[in-house]
């Protein structure tokens, strides 16, 4: 990339854009001038996106397991505002269960959203980026992708694999102007990170937290946003930890 690609008003492709950390980051964006556009299997994406702040915003209901979606996804987007400039995928489910009781359909469904989905989405906006010689591409993993929790077997692995796919893609892509980075919470006060860590449980992750809380949805779009900023141009390949300190304890 040289000095010369950088983009005019951006276009902001975020999945998950529903609820949580998605539907925080669309606002982040909204509210700094970028055109939205929210993908998310929740119909209500649709009203929400167009409820953001600004104009020229687009809410998309699809299911991301589909593996066409993610290319129909990025082309709704260019004939809609133009090639997207920052991608975040933030889609994700958290299914939890003893590893020894995982069933093969909880299993897969956890790699299906959390992991292929989001490949797909960077394969189809990172063409797009390439072609482009600029973008930003976030990809949501997690403290689970980093260090062992119970009952997140299959929540892990696709962690864990997202954080080595972002590594193989930040490599291909910088030549061309494309950053890929990781970002990887503690538990976010978000429906996912409450209906996860309820009660005594989530009282007892706390506690493991130096800080002594959760994170707040809006401390991860901040961090999101610096990442997807033109500022950010040396910053690739890495996985963000933002866990109060959780994983260096
Ligand atoms: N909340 C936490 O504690 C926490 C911690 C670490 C990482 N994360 C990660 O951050 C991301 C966002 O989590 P959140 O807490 O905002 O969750 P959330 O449940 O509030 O939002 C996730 C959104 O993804 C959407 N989604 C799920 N499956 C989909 C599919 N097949 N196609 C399209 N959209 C789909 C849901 O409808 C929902 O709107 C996830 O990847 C999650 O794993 C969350």
């Amino acid at each position: 990339m040289t000095e010369n690609q950088t983009p005019g008003r951006h276009v902001a492709v975020i999945t998950g854009a529903a609820s949580g950390i998605g539907y925080e980051v669309a606002t982040y964006f909204a509210t700094r001038g970028a055109s939205v556009v929210g993908v998310d299997l929740s119909d209500a994406v649709v009203e929400l996106m167009s409820a953001l702040p600004g104009d020229g915003h687009l809410g998309i209901a699809r299911d991301l397991t589909d593996p066409a979606a993610a290319q129909q996804v990025i082309s709704e987007a260019i004939a809609f505002a133009g090639t997207p400039t920052i991608l975040v995928n933030s889609a994700g489910v958290a299914l939890l269960d003893k590893a020894v009781d995982v069933p093969a359909g909880r299993w897969q469904a956890t790699l299906d959203v959390n992991l292929s989905a989001s490949f797909y989405m960077a394969q189809a906006a990172g063409r797009a980026m390439i072609e482009a010689g600029y973008g930003r591409i976030i990809n949501l993993a997690s403290q689970a992708g980093v260090i062992g929790l119970d009952e997140h077997a299959a929540y892990a692995a696709s962690k864990a694999a997202i954080i080595g796919l972002t590594r193989v893609l930040s490599k291909e892509w910088a030549p061309s102007g494309v950053t890929v980075n990781a970002v990887s919470p503690t538990v976010v006060e978000t429906p996912l990170g409450k209906a996860a860590w309820a009660g005594e449980k989530g009282e007892r992750a706390k506690a493991e937290i130096p800080v002594g809380r959760f994170a707040q949805p809006s401390e991860i779009a901040s961090l999101i946003g610096y990442l997807a900023s033109e500022d950010a141009a040396m910053v690739t390949g890495t996985n963000v930890l933002i866990d109060g300190g959780r994983t260096s304890v």
